[in-house]
């Protein structure tokens, strides 16, 4: 078995509430087992420019309630070309590094890849971090949870406002591809429609359904738009049905990237502490290629291929279907 005795952590791509309790876990289980810990800092571009220190365990204390990556993160391009990936593996080489645990999203996993294939000297294992929950392997991604808290905290406040002046609101809410976020917000705030990139938008229906509202008294309506949908963005989607929909005052609202933010809920903090445990155990074990993901409360290795093939978030059509009878 491969014996590793100095490993490096790093965060990549978009930010996740949970990052900084996993490079926690990562840090602290690596000292626990006398391996030496490097942090590599703005993810797979720290590599490139050998932006890197020694962490102890005091470099980790009092993260566990702070948003963002005290590591920094970034969409590094460089990586994805042979010379860069040449340049990281020789800085790594130059340290003595044989294992890395990467903390991000799908991006980040075909980096990861692509690098161990090209170079399996260094083992690497991936810790599904992101906020879209997009990745096969793990019920749930650091930060969903959290970014969906934050979420359901805005469309409450909106719905407020709403009921109060008999309004639609169209709120946009992130994940490109995925529709996690949108879904889980619309079933817990009540929403009256849910837009998504899985499944195509009909306006006619959403019209239909939002005068169906209105017939049922109700006196606001959400409507809750995925970034990724096909149809458009909230301003888009709010101006096709804003001459058909004239018993209510239209408005749009974009939350954007407070949704990254803020301090990660109980479940990121133990969920990034699980993973982070469990890249370092599988390294220990001679695990590469891999990512560490949670399923029924367990933890489960996923072969990084795998976790990307399959990594499209499945619409779960039975809560979309109830959502929709709950929401009449
Ligand atoms: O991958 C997470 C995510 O928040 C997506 O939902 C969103 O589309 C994207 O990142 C935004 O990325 P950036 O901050 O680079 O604009």
């Amino acid at each position: 078995m491969r014996k590793i005795s100095k490993i490096a952590v790093l965060t990549s791509g978009g930010d996740a509430p949970g990052m900084n309790p996993c490079i926690r876990a990562v840090v602290r289980t690596g000292i626990y087992h006398n391996l030496q810990v490097v942090g590599i800092r703005q993810g797979y571009q720290g590599l490139i420019d050998n932006n890197m220190y020694d962490m102890t365990t005091r470099s980790v204390s009092n993260i566990l309630n702070l948003g963002g990556t005290i590591l920094k993160t970034a969409r590094c391009i460089p990586f994805k070309s042979d010379e860069g990936m040449e340049i990281a593996y020789k800085h790594l080489k130059e340290h003595g590094i044989d294992g890395l645990v990467v903390i991000g999203g799908d991006g980040t996993f075909t980096g990861a890849l692509r690098f161990s294939r090209k170079f399996p000297d260094i083992s690497v294992i991936g810790v599904p971090g992101t906020i879209d929950n997009d990745l096969y392997g793990s019920t749930y991604t650091l930060g969903f949870d959290t970014a969906t808290n934050t979420v359901i905290e805005a469309i409450d406040k909106i719905r407020d406002t709403a009921d109060a002046h008999d309004r639609l609101f169209f709120i946009e809410v992130m994940g490109r591809d995925s529709g996690a976020i949108a879904l889980r917000a619309g079933i817990s705030c009540g929403a009256e429609a849910i837009l998504l990139p899985e499944r195509a938008t009909a306006i006619d229906n959403l019209i239909e359904n939002l005068k169906a509202g209105q017939f049922n008294k109700k006196s606001s309506s959400i409507v809750i738009v995925a970034e990724g949908d096909k149809t458009g963005g909230a301003y888009e989607l709010a101006e096709a049905v804003r001459n058909e929909i004239k018993f209510y005052d239209v408005k749009v609202t974009i939350l954007g990237h407070l949704q990254r933010g803020g301090s990660p809920s109980a479940f990121d903090r133990i969920l990034g502490s699980r993973l982070g445990y469990a890249a370092v155990n599988a390294l220990i074990k001679g695990e590469t290629q891999k990512m560490v993901g949670l399923e029924a409360n367990h933890i489960k290795l996923t072969g990084l291929e795998e976790a990307l093939n399959q990594h499209q978030f499945k619409l779960e059509e039975d809560l979309m279907e109830m959502s929709e009878i709950l929401s009449i």
